[in-house]
């Protein structure tokens, strides 16, 4: 009997030997280990020996079980360890001396356009802050002078989570958190509210060429004692010229915001068609670049500073319409295409 178990350990030896793969142990483990394996066959034999020799066959067949799970679970390893080296191997086998890829990305039209007003507005003394893109409805509306069931809501429809937040269809919704911020700086230290705030927005459009479900504005505010219409001209026009790098024209029109009164709409002679009319500009001549007026009352309490002793004004640039005007990109949702052809030609070397 004890023969048959160094048989059985020759046999499994000399198969081992042979194994390269996971799957060609696994063969033999079944072979030997399995149900109807070699070894576990042995102990049927048992049957038919007196108990003496049972025992010492029992501890002869339990040994070579032992024996031969743990030669499995070491060759198991080192197949694995194996594969794992020879997956390296593979990897390596590249060239070394192939020239390196120097293509450069590029920024896109809009981050461009974003950056150089930060830039000038900066130097005007302005701070640049940033906010989510998901708000209350208490920021985006309720805070803005827009109560539930306002008509103003209707052209402002966006995305709204479960959780009743929203995507802020227009930068104006930084606008309550911003006087908060610096309310107190403004109250006892006498520091004008100096604040620009670019985002991205998010509207439920029917997309044209001039609208897109997802465009960029930069809301700006000043707050202070004594803030006029005259320096809500001043600053725009300042920063128009500097972003044009001439002389724009301008024009301000009557225009309806609930946070804002009086409110315009400042728009710029279109710099695509030169003011003859073009699908950019609907065929005016002008395009709308920035609303804008002086903080309604309402909407300066609910950032709660006193509308008695302050006053400000609140514009809100389209980065996506200054970056199409910039840029003569005549198709807005070419900016969100993703098509590198149109978008990589843009720098700043200006
Ligand atoms: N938030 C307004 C809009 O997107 C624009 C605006 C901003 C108007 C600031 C006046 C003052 O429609």
């Amino acid at each position: 009997m004890a023969d048959k178990t160094s048989e059985i350990k020759q046999s499994f030896m000399a198969e081992l030997e042979a194994v390269n793969e996971i799957s060609q142990l696994e063969a033999i483990k079944v072979k030997y280990l399995g149900k109807n394996g070699l070894i576990t066959e042995l102990m049927k034999d048992m049957k038919s020996l007196t108990p003496e020799e049972k025992k010492s066959f029992g501890q002869a067949v339990n040994v070579l079980k032992n024996e031969v799970s743990e030669i499995i679970a070491e060759k198991t390893e080192e197949l694995k360890h194996k594969a794992i080296l020879e997956e390296i191997n593979k990897m390596q086998d590249f060239d070394i001396s192939t020239p390196a890829n120097t293509e450069r990305g590029s920024y896109h039209p809009i981050t461009l356009v974003q950056r150089q007003c930060e830039a000038i507005f900066k130097s005007m003394g302005f701070t640049v802050e940033e906010y989510s893109e998901v708000v209350t409805d208490y920021e985006c509306f309720e805070a803005l002078n827009i109560p539930k069931h306002h008509p103003a809501r209707d052209m402002q429809d966006t995305y709204y989570l479960e959780n009743g937040q929203l995507l802020k269809s227009h930068t104006s919704a930084t606008q309550n958190a911003i006087y908060k911020k610096y309310k107190d700086n403004l109250v006892n230290n006498g520091v004008p509210i100096k604040a620009i705030f670019p985002g991205r927005c998010f509207r439920n459009e029917a997309t044209d060429a001039c609208h897109e479900n997802t465009f960029f504005q930069m809301e700006g505010v000043m707050v202070d004692k004594n803030i006029s219409i005259s320096n809500l001209i001043f600053f725009m026009k300042t920063m128009l010229s500097e972003v044009f790098k001439k002389d724009i024209k301008v024009r301000l029109r009557p225009g309806f915001f609930p946070f804002v009164e009086p409110g315009f709409e400042l728009d710029i002679s279109c710099l695509i068609c030169g003011g003859e009319g073009c699908p950019s500009c609907k065929h005016s001549g002008w395009l709308e670049l920035c609303p804008c007026g002086m903080i309604h009352p309402e909407v300066l309490k609910a950032g709660e500073i006193d509308p008695e002793e302050y006053t400000g004004f609140a514009f809100g640039l389209g980065l996506t319409r200054l970056a199409m005007m910039k840029y003569g990109v005549k198709d807005i949702r070419d900016l969100n295409s993703g098509n590198l052809k149109s978008l990589s030609q843009f720098t700043d070397d200006e």
